[in-house]
């Protein structure tokens, strides 16, 4: 259990504004609620305008005039935005394109994570910051370079790349005797007789080898890491302030629970209107239903995946406050969203919830994307909800967070494995993974997210493990020790951690008597329907085994199987068919639930539970009525609070 009191921050680019307007700035912040605000993650090019050459005046300035106003610091480390002279000492250090051509300057995050060179430059200028500022005391924290993997980033098809990789493969093969027999490079001749003829997985005539495409995607989650992990290193000699990096909506290309290892705290942007438009896989009706509100699931899901990656500790760095510039379509919120967003991501626990942008800038990339100030620096509408909602958390005192009930196991590894052998093109885990996910919203239910390597689930009565590529040892102590009701599959425990199909078949798993013996991937109309209602789509699987059939498709194979709490389903369930069986596992686990009205969701935290209402229109909850986009928050007697 962890406990915070929340606060607000903002996002602020003093280097965008003339110093006469800073303090002013600062005052109007805090006299509208805000506690926090984070600095400098784009700056390098003030900072260091030449190498060597520093300029620390404007700095000092705007950190002693935000800090001297009452407001806590955030000072980000500006890797993510190399300054042009540094691509002229590094021509190399751009990243690659699967096309194999470089990634230029003139946006932002134009470097390769496999880049030495330039990963020095990082800790160089991180040592800079950390000695002129570890110790000043209106900084409270640090984030390091800015959403890793954003704009496709964390791939990178580099000379510098293919050079890390050979000695990744050949830290971890020792032989290339050892490597063919884990890749299967018998097959079709592709035998190496040494590390460095090995290149990268493009630019081949057909399709690679899945098992090389996947150690290339492990080994490029791992650079991530690395590069991180050099950055705090440096910080930590100079401050004990919490080290922070600001994840993203959906990005899944490398492995953030392992650069959360080296973190304190995780946090990540949330838009949720622009993520709607630009990444999800529901259809235009709801898209267009909840255009103004955002996905109702999707920033719930994000906050608790976080929760996870931070070990507790997480916040919301950038919270979209007005329409953002960068989605297909990108439409004004609602009023009353920004209010809900921020107090959602408080009952998920959130730390602090910081929006982006203070004022909005009239120049450059963009111009725009909507602040709490209109570019002239008047309020712009949003913020008479931003001093409403930070008024409101005030009187909250802390929030607490217990673990949940229920819990979904998330894995990166299985991302890259499905993207590069998705046997079907509709076969996307963080889709699978995210059905599931809303189906269990939708029956009222608070969820965590678990990493891959749990080796106990504590007190949850229901997990589910849906598309995990491989076990690891400790995820199977965990279900061996576990009492709760485990819901597996599809396609979980199909591949032993080299990528090849187990011997002993899918899903490989003691305890449960299944084995996998074919597998098909369907079309949009090829659904199967299912005895008990709803269908399979995407995928479903055929099974040999002696476990007790909970039910059956209409073309009279097993559908959902039980052995013990051992549950594993063979195929992935429409709407209808998920919620169905999600009901069913949840009442015979022993889970209360609540099947509550389109759009609203609910978070219990502490003794105390808040309702959002994503929809536009009024919504009734038990003895409660929820106007559209408002919140209802009540204590344990069920008395409204908010
Ligand atoms: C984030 C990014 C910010 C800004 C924002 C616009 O992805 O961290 O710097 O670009 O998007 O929505």
């Amino acid at each position: 259990m962890s406990a915070t009191i929340p606060n607000l921050g903002v996002c602020y680019y003093p280097e965008h504004w003339p110093e006469s307007e800073w303090a002013q700035d600062a005052a109007r912040m805090t006299a509208a609620g805000i506690q926090r605000v984070r600095i400098g993650e784009f700056a390098w090019s003030r900072i260091e305008p030449r190498e060597g050459e520093f300029n620390w005046g404007w700095l000092d300035t705007a950190i002693e005039t935000l800090g001297s106003a009452g407001l806590d610091i955030i000072l980000g480390t500006p890797t993510a935005t190399p300054p042009r002279w540094m691509v002229a000492k590094h021509p190399d250090m751009l990243a690659y394109d699967h096309e194999g051509r470089p990634r230029t300057f003139g946006s932002r995050r134009h470097y390769c994570f496999s880049h030495e060179g330039y990963k020095r430059e990082c800790a160089r200028i991180a040592d800079a910051l950390g000695h002129r500022y570890g110790g000043n005391s209106y900084i409270q924290g640090w984030q390091i370079d800015n959403e890793y993997g954003c704009h496709d980033t964390t791939v990178s098809y580099s000379p510098a790349a293919r050079d890390s990789f050979q000695k990744w493969l050949m830290n971890k093969y020792k032989s290339p005797a050892a490597l063919n027999t884990a890749w299967g490079n018998v097959f079709w001749s592709m035998e190496y007789g040494d590390f460095d003829e090995i290149g990268l997985p493009n630019l081949t005539v057909t399709e690679p080898n899945p098992a090389h495409i996947l150690d290339f995607r492990c080994f490029s989650s791992d650079q991530v890491v690395a590069f991180n992990r050099a950055q705090c290193e440096t910080l930590r000699a100079h401050t004990d302030k919490p080290l922070i990096h600001n994840y993203m909506g959906r990005i899944t290309d490398f492995d953030h629970f392992e650069v959360g290892s080296d973190l304190d705290i995780a946090s990540w942007d949330s838009y949720p209107l622009g993520f709607l438009e630009d990444r999800s896989d529901l259809g235009d009706e709801w898209r267009t239903k909840f255009m103004r509100q955002g996905d109702p699931d999707f920033q719930a899901f994000h906050h608790d995946l976080y929760r996870a990656v931070g070990k507790g500790r997480w916040w919301v760095m950038e919270q979209q406050p007005g329409p953002v510039n960068w989605a297909p379509y990108n439409p004004a919120p609602l009023t009353g969203m920004a209010r809900l967003w921020t107090w959602e991501a408080i009952a998920h626990g959130a730390e602090t919830v910081s929006y982006f942008r203070w004022r909005q800038a009239p120049f450059a990339q963009e111009q725009m994307h909507a602040g709490l100030l209109r570019p002239d620096g008047e309020d712009a509408s949003v913020m008479g909800e931003v001093k409403r909602v930070a008024q409101e958390i005030a009187t909250i005192g802390k929030t607490e967070t217990r673990a949940a009930d229920v819990a979904i196991v998330f894995d990166y590894t299985s991302a890259w494995a499905w993207d590069t052998q998705p046997q079907g093109q509709d076969f996307d885990y963080f889709r699978l993974v995210f059905d599931f996910y809303r189906q269990l919203r939708r029956l009222g239910l608070s969820i965590d997210i678990l990493p891959p390597n749990m080796r106990d689930f504590g007190n949850r009565k229901l997990v589910v493990i849906p598309g995990l590529m491989s076990w690891s040892d400790n995820l199977r102590q965990a279900i061996d020790n576990f009492s709760g009701h485990v819901l597996i599959g599809p396609r979980s425990g199909s591949k032993t951690s080299d990528f090849q199909i187990p011997a002993a078949l899918p899903p490989d798993l003691d305890g449960l008597d299944v084995k996998i013996t074919a597998v098909e991937s369907r079309r949009p109309g090829g659904e199967i329907a299912l005895e008990k209602g709803g269908q399979f789509r995407i995928w479903r699987e055929f099974i040999e085994t002696n476990a007790e059939v909970v039910e059956a498709s209409e073309d009279g194979h097993p559908a959902l199987l039980k052995s013990d709490n051992l549950y594993y389903l063979c195929g992935w369930p429409d709407d209808t068919a998920m919620i169905r069986i999600l009901e069913q596992m949840a009442t015979t686990a022993g889970v209360d639930i609540e099947h509550l009205p389109t759009g609203v969701r609910c978070r219990t935290f502490g003794n105390k539970q808040l309702y959002v209402n994503y929809a536009a229109d009024r919504a009734v909850v038990g003895d409660h009525e929820i106007n559209g986009t408002d919140i209802l928050l009540v204590d344990q007697n069920n008395k409204r609070l908010q």
